[in-house]
């Protein structure tokens, strides 16, 4: 009998993050679900936030987690940074809302042109789900064709012509050499579905083949470099590479939808692969914690916008508050704190890994080595997940679940379907101690 099983694991949690069943519970008379964030949700319920500090939340549970979630990758400074929190409390003062611009929008737009290297012009909106609508409008005009490309797997949000084949259900998903288009959600048009071109991540061959077969047709190809929401996995660099060649060759906008992987460094994880797209979208940490989504790329592309091509506009676009935010945050983001980041994420990927190794055990961290990563239980040791389709077919999904709540049960918050992100608030103490605990659930679910 195992030490571990998701039906004690189940206990505890329930038992531990009552008050949180009890929100949801009420929550579900006023809001489907009980939350209007679906990803929220951590198996039975999600887990309410009372509030956070550095690297830590409080729940209304009362219990104090290290933060490993940073609401899905955003909080790399951690909770609650003096000098991001600072920044719009000063500016609220003289006026949250106006119809005119605001001199914050290029004092972002200039960050990000000065160290995203595709980056020569930007837009913002308000997440990146809308700013990759941005890039796919973008393209389409720029181009004058239909179709889009993406990679199974890959998270582009909730749009209707990208909430397609993120988390395909495998029945439905066609061979791995002519994977099917799968609409993630219901409501989502056939329409958006038969436009919808579907690859095969690190599949050189099929990726080739099927980006030839629909060029004339193809306005881009939007991909994560290392995909999160999808489930993780890295593209490898000649591989991308592969692709960009191919793109520019056929006259395919590509575009890098960095909204998580931005993290990576102080040029993106574009700038560690010395790949450039024609268009990247940003998102995430380029607003500090409040919501903002930016699309840029190179001049000649998002000319459509200059020139009136193309028309975008919402009511809250580049707001001023989450533009002051941002700035703070990308200015507090300089290469000492990626190099602290990484090197943090660098101990954890090498520490587990050699000691599960050592000890034979079917246990993995895996990512590209920056402060996103995930974990997995796989069928077997040594298996990989170098596709989408590796979840299906090497990842212990029950697990990996029951290590996501017995990391909740002992004080750690992370991402429920295996992913962790860091914030600069940690310490090496932090690290160690979540390095520990994660020996101690996997020897306990071996034993
Ligand atoms: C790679 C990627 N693109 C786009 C989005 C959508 O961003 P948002 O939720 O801010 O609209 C996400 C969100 O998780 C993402 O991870």
């Amino acid at each position: 009998m195992p030490k571990l099983s998701i039906e004690a694991s189940l206990d505890t949690f329930t038992a531990k993050f009552a008050k949180s069943a009890a929100f949801t519970r009420a929550g579900k008379q006023l809001i489907p679900g009980g939350y209007s964030r679906n990803s929220f949700n951590f198996g039975p319920h999600a887990v309410f936030a009372a509030s956070g500090d550095g690297a830590y939340v409080e729940t209304v549970d009362g219990h104090r987690l290290l933060d490993l979630n940073n609401n899905f990758t955003v909080n790399v400074l951690g909770h609650n940074p003096a000098s991001v929190t600072s920044a719009p409390q000063n500016a609220i003062p003289s006026g949250i809302s106006f119809g005119n611009p605001s001199t914050a929008e290029a004092d972002l737009a200039q960050i990000l042109i000065e160290r995203i290297p595709s980056v020569e012009r930007v837009q913002f909106s308000c997440s990146a789900t809308e700013s990759c609508m941005s890039a796919i409008r973008i393209a389409r005009a720029h181009t004058g064709r239909t179709k889009v490309a993406k990679f199974e797997g890959g998270y582009h949000g909730f749009s209707d012509p990208l909430h397609i084949s993120s988390h395909t259900p495998p029945e439905q998903a066609g061979t791995d050499e002519a994977p099917r288009a799968v609409a993630d959600s219901g409501g989502v048009p056939a329409d958006d579905v038969n436009n919808l071109v579907v690859l095969t991540q690190n599949d050189m061959t099929s990726t080739e083949r099927i980006l030839r077969a629909n060029s004339s047709d193809l306005a881009c190809l939007i991909l994560e470099l290392q995909s999160g929401a999808g489930g993780l996995v890295t593209l490898d660099q000649e591989f991308v590479q592969g692709v960009r060649a191919l793109t520019k060759e056929l006259g395919i906008v590509l575009i890098f939808d960095e909204t998580i992987s931005l993290r990576a460094g102080y040029h993106g994880l574009q700038g560690v692969y010395g790949v450039t797209p024609d268009l990247t979208v940003m998102g995430k940490i380029i607003g500090g914690g409040l919501p903002l989504g930016a699309v840029g790329g190179a001049a000649a592309v998002m000319n459509v916008l200059e020139t009136g091509k193309v028309t975008i506009s919402g009511t809250h676009h580049g707001h001023k508050l989450s533009l002051i935010a941002g700035a703070a945050c990308m200015r507090a983001l300089d290469r000492e704190a990626f190099d602290k980041l990484n090197a943090h994420s660098a101990r954890i990927l090498s520490e587990l890994n050699e000691w599960s190794l050592a000890r034979g055990s079917s246990f993995k961290v895996y990512g590209k080595g920056f402060s996103h990563m995930a974990y997995g239980y796989m069928n077997a040791p040594g298996l990989e997940v170098r596709t989408h389709r590796d979840y299906w077919r090497n990842v212990d999904g029950a697990k990996t679940q029951i290590i996501s709540l017995e990391l909740a049960n002992r004080g750690f918050f992370p991402v429920h379907r295996g992913e962790l992100s860091l914030s600069l608030p940690m310490t090496d103490d932090d690290i160690s101690s979540f390095i520990d605990t994660m020996k101690e659930i996997v020897v306990e679910l071996e034993e």
